[in-house]
């Protein structure tokens, strides 16, 4: 532990530089006018892999953003830890709420703010940091792979031909992800499962054209209006989800479970005060971490049509159209819940208009194992830095690639996150505290420590 400490303080700036760098690329996925940003993050995750000390390091292509390979194999014979990460990033805007400029790192009260600086660069980045140090202070107990895409913040399209292609290459004991959050500094915890995730746009029509809403309003409907109607009929008064067959797939939590999950300490007023809301909102008979660890959720993401523009514009818009997302928990398909929602949607839509869904990516939720080697390993890597127990917690996010990894590659994995909710993640003025930074690569080091002498009893 104590040679652990020793080097992080020694090279402690340049670990700093270094993530610096990686968060001034703005990879972008979703905005194709970033492709060379994107792929020169690629490039550099790489470059940093080798110079950390990783062999056979290829920048694999896909049929999208390139997928980033290295690995250290110390003796066949000993188990082998694959790293994932995601060096693509969110969208920066909306762009005027940012303090300082999203790809210009900038450190404030000792947080780094950046796009990316929580999600997921400055997190998996500390396993590169980590890695160097066991190479460099010859303490690697086990065999090492990483794997770090380009494509997770647009739904991970081509991974999972990525992943089918080179079985052989990933095989590994545990995946080990820091893509996640812990419930506070003083409170560390892991989580131990992820929702699902299926993404949807909705287009409503009315008239062949936009009309002069003096003209013609009050004799044809408005699709705004009916999107809006047909939106809000999706929540019933207690806000469950009012499509029929929703919740049957639904594994409903034991009493221990929810017992469990209500310990986790939980500050209503803080969490009111902290997102500037008088009152929160959820499904009935459901506390805030159930609602968002344990429970389906549907919202809408964005909502637009007719005139949005400055001043005012008198008009009854042709069309009006949104993104509309469910959440998943165990046992619910993206394919059944997407098709659910369609048919409903199709079905409620009333004769004046027309509507049209279209579905986008999808994912499946999980629940990762606490009863595993690597999560006690994980577990007591936390205790040993933090010098307290982590606390099980289930988390809201979705990671599509982790039940794609356990449905190719039969491999479960460790959330070993140590971002907050509070990190401003998708948001503006996204941040990562560097104490955070430097306790996950106190803290990785260890969890390798504790896997391999597990792994050997
Ligand atoms: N790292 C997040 C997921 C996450 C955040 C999990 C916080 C747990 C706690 C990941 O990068 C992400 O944003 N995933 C997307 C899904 C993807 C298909 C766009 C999400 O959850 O919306
Ligand atoms: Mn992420
Ligand atoms: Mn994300």
């Amino acid at each position: 532990m104590q040679n652990i400490k020793n080097y992080i303080e020694q090279h402690k700036q340049r670990m700093l530089d270094e993530l610096f760098e990686l968060l001034r690329f703005p990879s972008v996925s979703a905005d194709p006018k970033y492709k060379p940003d994107v792929l020169n993050t690629a490039a550099f995750v790489a470059k940093k892999l080798s110079d950390a000390g990783a062999d056979n390091v290829e920048i694999c292509q896909t049929a999208g953003y390139p997928v980033v390979y290295g690995e250290k194999i110390v003796d066949p014979a000993r188990p082998t830890v694959l790293v994932y990460g995601h060096y693509d990033v969110q969208p920066p805007d909306p762009l005027e709420l940012w303090h300082t400029p999203p790809f210009e790192p900038t450190v404030r009260n000792g947080k780094v703010f950046a796009r990316g600086a929580c999600d997921d660069k400055g997190q998996f980045y500390m396993h590169v940091k980590a890695f160097e140090l066991m190479m460099q202070t010859d303490q690697l107990p086990c065999n090492i792979k990483f794997m770090i895409e380009g494509e997770e913040e647009v739904g991970s399209d081509n991974l999972g031909t990525f992943v089918k292609q080179n079985k052989d290459r990933l095989k590994a004991d545990v995946i080990l992800i820091s893509d996640t959050a812990m419930i506070s500094m003083e409170h560390p915890s892991l989580e131990t499962g992820l929702r699902g995730l299926s993404y949807l746009e909705v287009e409503v029509t009315g008239p062949n054209r936009d009309l002069h809403s003096g003209v013609y309003g009050g004799a044809v409907a408005n699709p705004a209006t009916i999107l809006a109607k047909l939106i809000a009929s999706l929540h019933d008064d207690n806000n469950r989800i009012a499509i029929p067959g929703f919740y049957d797939d639904v594994i409903d939590l034991t009493d221990a479970e929810r017992k469990a999950i209500n310990n986790a300490p939980y500050d209503n007023n803080e969490y009111k005060a902290d997102l500037g809301v008088d009152e929160l909102w959820g499904e009935a008979g459901y506390s805030t971490f159930e609602r968002t660890g344990t429970r389906p959720t549907l919202e809408v993401n964005g909502i637009w049509g007719g005139y949005i523009g400055e001043g005012a514009k008198t008009v009854l818009p042709s069309k009006a159209s949104a993104k509309i997302s469910m959440r998943l928990v165990p046992n619910q398909s993206s394919e059944v819940i997407t098709k659910l929602f369609t048919d409903h949607f199709l079905k409620i839509t009333p004769p004046f208009v027309k509507v049209k869904v279209t579905p986008h990516h999808g994912g499946e939720p999980v629940v990762t194992p606490t009863n595993s080697i690597a999560y006690q390993a994980a577990q007591k890597a936390i205790a040993e830095s933090f010098g307290k127990e982590p606390i099980p917690t289930r988390g809201g996010g979705s990671i599509p690639i982790v039940a794609l990894f356990e449905a190719e590659l039969g491999i479960k994995t460790v959330l070993m996150g140590f971002g907050l909710d509070s990190d401003n993640l998708h948001s503006p003025n996204e941040k990562y505290d560097l104490f955070n930074y430097y306790k996950g690569i106190e803290t990785i080091p260890l969890f390798y420590k504790h896997f391999t002498e597990l792994s050997a009893k």
